[in-house]
């Protein structure tokens, strides 16, 4: 087999083989197969699209390049839940306590951030102590005992997803739908999960900004699940304004206590609850209302319990940026538009998030928001905190919001937050 084949069988228009994907999948990860000769395979794939059925061979072929996880028997159903990445999304720290004080287990396995979009592991890390590496043992014994886990993937899941997704990021072809649904099942399947919820996101916050390629991600990925016997969910859900009122890691974890503790904000609780719903539908467990459960406080419990678990102390001070400005309304009107990207931009220019892998984030860094799309607002108003330990930060960020907040005469509301559901 040569590399050089397969490119051309994929630039002219063709079908991969079983054999051509096995084989160009396993020898990019070797290192028989150039980066530069995987970078135009990809750049192949982005134009001319796979079917389903190489979709899923190639997904196989991710899976098989390293470990599929076992936790053994641990008690309960394992469900999990990925997010396609938005901002002010930390609805895994609340979901994951919340499901397993419902019955079932939640092996989160979660990545850092990139870009505008805050990843869970960061957000965590601001908590004193916790720690994001865990054994594959720690692992099933935390399930065994607390029935959630959220931690850093193990390097032995899916190896050939993150040489080919690093090589994607830097060669423009991270936008390919069957690499980016490949690249999450895989490992997602790896990871051992019995039932996976999608959460698809889509605006400007997001990576999908139509209804009509999130719905295509969704589809995808919901039938990769499919062909490979798990039982997969996705929701639509809107990122054209951020989740919350918190976005920023230290910030979002107080706002998930916030949630945890039975208050919080309205969509943090209404996407939470609408999760845990669709979790519990795929682990069987019917009967338990997420919602009670939620407010009478025992995902708390779970919470604390598998805080410290991982070495950190719920009950310690989160730190706090050494500087706090406000970014006040020009005008009186309605807040029309508090745009994600903008947000997202601006909390990642204030320290929160990273431009490269290497980077270290801000724990305390962020944008609190103070008020919602729809409200009338005066004019000097406060409308929204820049929190960073970085000052000379703030200009970049205040940049990054022109145009993102937008007063206006006209009455305005938050898009409708649950968009859609696909289904095997
Ligand atoms: N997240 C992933 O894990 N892979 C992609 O390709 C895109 C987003």
């Amino acid at each position: 087999m040569h590399a050089v084949e397969v490119i051309h069988s994929k630039r002219d228009g063709h079908r991969l083989t079983d054999e051509q994907i096995d084989w160009v999948v396993a020898a990019h990860t070797r290192g028989d197969v150039a980066d530069e000769q995987m970078a135009a395979l990809a750049m192949a794939i982005l134009l001319n699209g796979m079917d389903a059925g190489e979709i899923a061979r190639w997904t196989q072929a991710m899976i098989d390049s390293g470990e599929v996880l076992s936790f053994g028997d641990v008690g309960r159903p394992l469900v999990d839940k990925h997010s396609t990445g938005g901002v002010g999304d930390k609805i895994t720290l609340p979901l994951a306590p919340l499901v397993a004080a419902c019955g079932a287990a939640v092996p989160q396995l979660s990545g850092r951030g990139l870009g505008h979009t805050g990843g869970t592991l960061d957000k965590l890390e601001a908590i004193p102590g916790w720690r994001a590496c865990l054994t594959q043992e720690e692992i099933a014994t935390q399930l065994a005992d607390v029935g959630a886990v959220v931690c850093a993937t193990t390097p032995t899941l899916a190896p050939a997803d993150r040489k080919l997704y690093a090589l994607r990021d830097v060669t423009g072809t991270v936008e390919s739908i069957p690499l980016i649904a490949s690249s999450i099942m895989s490992k997602k399947i790896a990871e051992g999960t019995d039932g996976l919820v999608l959460d698809v996101k889509v605006g400007s916050g997001a990576f999908m900004k139509t209804p009509e390629r999130a719905r295509e991600l969704a589809e995808t990925m919901v039938a990769i699940g499919s062909a490979h016997g798990l039982a997969t969910t996705a929701l639509l859900t809107d990122m054209s304004v951020p989740l919350g009122r918190a976005v920023g890691n230290a910030l979002e974890v107080a706002e998930a206590v916030e949630v945890l503790r039975g208050g919080g904000p309205a969509d943090v609780v209404e996407l939470t609850v609408a999760l845990a719903r669709e979790m519990l539908a795929l682990a069987g467990i019917t009967g338990v209302d997420p919602a009670q459960v939620l407010a009478s406080g025992q995902a708390y419990e779970v919470w604390e319990r598998m805080i410290a678990a991982q070495g950190g102390d719920p009950s310690a001070p989160l730190p706090t940026a050494s500087h706090v400005e406000e970014l006040v309304a020009e005008r009186s009107g309605v807040l029309a538009r508090l745009d994600a990207y903008a947000v997202g931009v601006a909390g990642w220019r204030l320290g929160a998030g990273r431009a490269r892998k290497e980077d270290a984030v801000q724990a305390a860094a962020g944008v609190r928001l103070l008020v919602d799309v729809g409200a009338e607002v005066e004019a000097g108003q406060p409308l929204l905190e820049l929190h960073t330990d970085t000052p000379q930060a703030v200009d970049g960020a205040r940049a990054a919001l022109a145009g993102g907040v937008v007063i206006s005469d006209e009455p305005a509301a938050r898009p409708p937050l649950l968009m859609d559901a696909i289904r095997p």
